[in-house]
């Protein structure tokens, strides 16, 4: 009854075959299912219904998330990224229909599982015509939506590049390695051939001032007088509770002797990395000076009255993205994060209080290295320690 064809599936090279060859596997689960429910009142839960049920089961517990996901994660966000006028349009109106179908039919689904689970066990034949029959059209609408707009959209606007990472995103999310493409080898000369001598600047123990906030401070303002691109602009290292290191860029706000204050969100990845651990390193890289500092110490909140300061003052408009946005989080589309912000700015008025999980942290050094470019790659490198008593102490380090 559920005999299921042998399909050979296309190659991840051809991602939107592949989804339409997910449609075929998906309407052969949706005759078998139809055929269950004239089966089962005959002869109850047999040997063939068990292994039918335990075959739609296996498919939509499993792969349809997979397919699910391959659309909402990849093949919507980079079509999104890509249409443009009418298609963008088309998209929009879309776009929503798509993501709403895949939530209703997981509902739907949910009813289904259960009687299934135990047709499958053979404990029970119930199966709800009805629900199945809502099943079945609510698929079959759905990919009639998919196939008749979004896989030819996507195969008119794709590049062979996008097509190649939305294979590969698939791959990854089924557990398929990807092979690695080795970069060409004139790249790969190119690459290791960039090399640039620093010689603008040395920096000796005797130029440096006693205290590693002041001596910031003196190289931030050269860096503003030298107009460095985002002078401000400083990478965060955290590390999660399992050992893993994550970097991101971020923009420090205030630095004073009590440390250095970016903004943030606290239910964000960096965020819970901190409340885990709350050690973390900064840099900044000022390359038109060939400058580098390396800041290292705890983190930990600026005070609510700080934040709340710092929040009104920033432009309505990214008040209102910080509280719309649940930084870090997955969210289908950029057309649903704009519902967001729109919702949020419809309620917000003029002046927004700040949400609770965004804020200020503020990193206490307990370590700041200086580091000047040299020729030859000779570079000259001071660091400051904190001791116990509070003070600093300083010393070369070799390059
Ligand atoms: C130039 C630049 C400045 C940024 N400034 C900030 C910032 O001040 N605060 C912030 O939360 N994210 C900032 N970001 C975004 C972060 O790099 C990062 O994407 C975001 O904070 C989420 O990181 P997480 O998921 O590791 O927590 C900035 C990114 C760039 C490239």
């Amino acid at each position: 009854m559920n005999s299921l064809l042998p399909d050979t599936a296309p190659d991840f090279d051809q991602p939107i075959a592949v989804l339409k060859h997910c449609h075929g596997r998906i309407r052969k689960q949706l005759a078998t299912l139809e055929k269950l429910i004239a089966h089962l009142p005959q002869h109850g839960a047999d040997e063939q219904a068990r292994q039918a049920a335990t075959a739609v089961l296996r498919y939509f517990d499993k792969a349809a998330h997979l397919h699910h996901d391959d659309e909402e994660q990849d093949l919507i966000p980079m079509l999104y990224a890509t249409a443009q006028g009418e298609d963008a349009a088309t998209l929009r109106a879309l776009a929503p229909t798509i993501l709403q179908d895949h939530k209703d039919m997981d509902a739907l689904w949910q009813d289904l599982h259960e009687q299934l689970t135990a047709v499958a066990e053979g404990t029970d034949s119930a199966l709800s015509e009805s629900q199945v029959r809502r099943f079945v059209a609510s698929y079959t609408s759905h990919m009639e939506r998919e196939e008749g707009t979004m896989a030819p959209m996507a195969m008119r606007l794709f590049s062979a590049e996008q097509m190649a990472r939305l294979g590969q995103a698939m791959q990854l999310r089924r557990g398929i390695a990807v092979p690695t493409a080795p970069l060409s080898p004139a790249l790969g000369q190119a690459v290791a051939d960039l090399r640039k001598d620093y010689g603008q600047a040395s920096l000796d123990e005797a130029d440096v001032l006693d205290d590693p906030i002041d001596q910031f401070t003196a190289w931030f303002e050269q860096a503003l007088k030298a107009e460095v691109n985002e002078p401000n602009a400083m990478s965060l290292s955290t590390v999660a509770a399992d050992g893993r290191p994550s970097s991101r860029i971020v923009l420090v706000k205030q630095f004073d002797p009590r440390g250095f204050t970016w903004y943030t969100n606290y239910d964000s990845k960096k965020g819970s990395d901190l409340r885990d651990n709350s050690h973390a390193a900064l840099l900044f890289f000022w390359s038109e000076l060939e400058r580098q500092v390396r800041i290292e110490g705890r983190v930990e909140r600026a005070a609510p009255d700080e934040s709340d300061r710092y929040f009104r003052s920033r432009p309505l408009k990214s008040r209102l993205s910080a509280i719309a946005s649940q930084q870090s989080s997955p969210i289908a589309s950029r057309a649903q994060l704009e519902e967001n912000y729109d919702v949020v700015a419809q309620g917000a008025g003029e002046d927004p209080a700040r949400p609770d999980n965004w804020g200020g942290y503020r990193l206490i050094p307990d370590r700041i290295e200086f580091w000047q470019g040299r020729r030859s790659r000779f570079h000259d490198r001071i660091v400051y320690e904190r001791q116990e008593d509070g003070s600093w102490q300083r010393q070369r380090l070799q390059p």
